[in-house]
């Protein structure tokens, strides 16, 4: 092989090599985009919506600190106790504020909501949060009020 068929084929392929560079970004253009998470397939608009909603909001930090390992806020996924969405629909403020604060206790005065619950989500004993802040078992109750849609 003499150098002008060396060059030849070093140019050729680059020129492939570019070439498929061109086609693969030209079909997945969101790589470059900022905002985007790379390789992983979100749908922009829902997982925005999902995780961000009242992303400022004093509850939301309460509910990440003390809730979310067994509660959804935002959707009806039931991850160990049953999903929050729409919970100040279903039960009055003052009964959702003793339930986060001793829901075991509720179970023990009969209350019929609260023992139902308990028996539906396999008798898990619910944590008290008795150690709340009134203002934080406010803000709470606000957060889920808003990230369960239904104020806006
Ligand atoms: C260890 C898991 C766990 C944690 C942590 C937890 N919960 Fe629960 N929650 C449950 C389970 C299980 C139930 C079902 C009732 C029961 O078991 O007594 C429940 C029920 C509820 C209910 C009644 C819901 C309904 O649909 O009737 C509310 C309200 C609630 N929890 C709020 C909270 C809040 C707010 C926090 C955080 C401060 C919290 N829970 C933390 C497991 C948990």
């Amino acid at each position: 092989m003499n150098k002008l068929q060396q060059i030849y084929g070093i140019v050729v392929i680059t020129a492939f090599v570019t070439g498929g560079l061109f086609v693969f970004v030209g079909l997945n253009p969101e790589i470059f985009k900022e905002d985007t998470y790379g390789w992983c397939a979100t749908d922009d608009s829902t997982y925005a919506e999902i995780i961000f909603q009242h992303y400022d909001h004093p509850g939301r930090k309460v509910f990440n600190l003390n809730c979310v390992t067994c509660h959804s806020a935002s959707t009806s996924e039931i991850v160990v106790g049953p999903s929050l969405k729409e919970v100040t629909q279903r039960r009055d403020k003052q009964w959702i504020g003793e339930m986060i604060l001793h829901g075991q206790k509720l179970v023990e005065q009969k209350d019929q909501y609260a023992v139902e619950q308990y028996e539906k989500y396999n008798r898990i004993v619910h944590p008290d949060f008795e150690y709340l802040s009134e203002d934080a078992l406010n803000d709470l109750i606000e957060y889920l009020e808003l990230e369960g849609g239904t104020k806006q």
